[in-house]
């Protein structure tokens, strides 16, 4: 087989072979295949698009491009989700408690925040003591025992998508919906899980701008997991504004605390609550959604999820106490700077991709893989979409062990519009796809 036939093949619109799919993953992962070829294909990918054959057979010789978690040990049905991504997102914190004390298994791996977005395994390194490394043994044995558990990714997980990923970003062919799917859908099905809930974001602050890209990638990922005999589900929900009042680390920790204590904003309750129960419903722990919600509600006003939260903390070595004293035991910060309103209004609108940004500069996220965090720094946000203020009112605090810099400040700023026309505050989740 010759690479340079699959290139033409695919370039004039024909359909590529599931052989032909290995033989290209194959040579990508033993570096037999010049990047200029597998850029050509990726752009030939771009502009041809993929049927749901040929997306199901690139996920699944990516998925075996290296190690496959082997969860089988585990008795019950394991479930895993993940987000496409978004600002101020901890839904992972809230959702995996609610669904383990509801019966549902998980052992999830995470990644570390990069650009406008954060990481759930930054923000669980603001507890002290938190180790987001474990062994296979350990790993599985806390799942047992605790229900879930949340880990870094290994290095040996589909590093086919490692090579494809760095050359989409460099060749113009990220925004390729077979190619996202299967990236994403690859990472899911090599961590092991039996069931798998989406969190697709949609608006200014995701990856997805418009509803209509966003359903069409929650479709081909739900028809990847059909064709591959995973049970996937998909919630479209939305990124406009930061999700919740706190953009950072340690306070974003605090924030999800304050969830599964009874308390914290209406937004994210919504929507921690609704991925939990996709998360029951899809384990087949209910046998509707609204009677998952109700088992959801009940672990969260039970305080049974808070338990299960602070089992898991102090089972990966984090200090259990930040449950009730999250004050004192998470990193606090030196500087705080107000953002206030110039004029009477409402809040018409909130660019979550702003405020991620303010995040960033102020300390909490990196420009760099490598880069350093300030664990302490982040936003919060005192007004959202739909607010009234008046002028000189507090909009959001900034904060950062350090002072806070000028380009921070600004980027918070801007991220507000206020206007005379009062607005609703909008809709979090617009819909769910998943198999009748
Ligand atoms: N997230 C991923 O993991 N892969 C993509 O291609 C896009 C978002």
């Amino acid at each position: 087989m010759r690479m340079v036939d699959l290139i033409l093949k695919k370039r004039d619109g024909g359909t590529l072979t599931a052989e032909d799919i290995r033989f290209f993953i194959d040579g990508v992962v033993r570096g037999t295949i010049p990047d200029y070829q597998v850029s050509a294909l990726l752009m030939a990918i771009f502009f041809r698009g993929m049927d749901d054959g040929e997306v199901a057979a690139l996920t699944e010789a990516m998925t075996h491009s290296g190690d496959v978690i082997d969860l089988s040990g585990i008795p019950g049905v394991k479930v895993d989700k993940h987000s496409t991504g978004g600002v101020g997102d901890k839904t992972t914190l809230i959702a995996l408690p609610l669904a383990a004390a509801c019966g549902v298994r998980s052992a999830k791996m995470s990644g570390r925040g990069l650009g406008h977005t954060g990481g759930t395994i930054d923000k669980l390194e603001a507890i002290p003591g938190f180790r987001t490394a474990l062994s296979k043994e350990a790993l599985i044995r806390q799942v047992e025992r605790v229900g879930f558990a949340v880990v870094g990714q290994t290095e040996g997980l589909v590093p086919a998508d490692k090579v494809l990923y760095a050359l989409r970003d460099v060749t113009g062919t990220v925004e390729s919906i077979p190619l996202i799917a299967s990236s994403i859908m690859s990472k899911k099905l090599a961590g092991g899980a039996d069931a798998i809930v989406l969190d697709v974001k949609v608006g200014r602050g995701a990856f997805m701008p418009d509803l209509e890209r966003a359903r069409t990638l929650a479709a081909a990922m739900v028809a990847i997991g059909r064709r591959l005999g995973k049970k996937t589900h998909a919630l479209l929900t939305a990124m406009d504004q930061p999700l919740g009042r706190d953009v950072g680390n340690a306070n974003e920790v605090r924030e999800a605390i304050d969830v599964l204590r009874g308390g914290g904003p209406d937004d994210l309750v919504e929507l921690t609550s609704a991925v939990a129960a996709e998360m029951v419903f899809v384990a087949g722990l209910a046998p509707t959604r609204d009677a998952a919600l109700e088992s959801v509600r009940r672990a969260r006003q039970s305080g049974a999820a808070l338990e299960r939260f602070r089992a898991f903390v102090e089972a990966q070595g984090g200090d259990g106490r930040v449950v009730d004293d999250p004050e004192h035991v998470l990193p606090t910060p030196a500087y705080r700077e107000a953002i206030v309103a110039h004029e009477d209004g409402y809040v018409t609108a909130l660019d979550a991709r702003r405020v991620g940004e303010a995040a960033m500069r102020a300390g909490a996220g990196r420009a760099t893989k490598d880069a350093a965090i300030d664990l302490a720094a982040g936003v919060h946000l005192e007004k959202k979409i739909g607010d009234a203020v008046r002028r000189g009112e507090v909009l959001a605090t900034i904060f950062a062990t350090r002072k806070v810099p000028e380009d921070a400040r600004r980027a918070l700023s801007e991220a507000y519009t206020i206007g005379r026309a009062r607005v609703g505050a909008p809709p979090i989740v617009y819909e769910t796809v998943a198999d009748a």
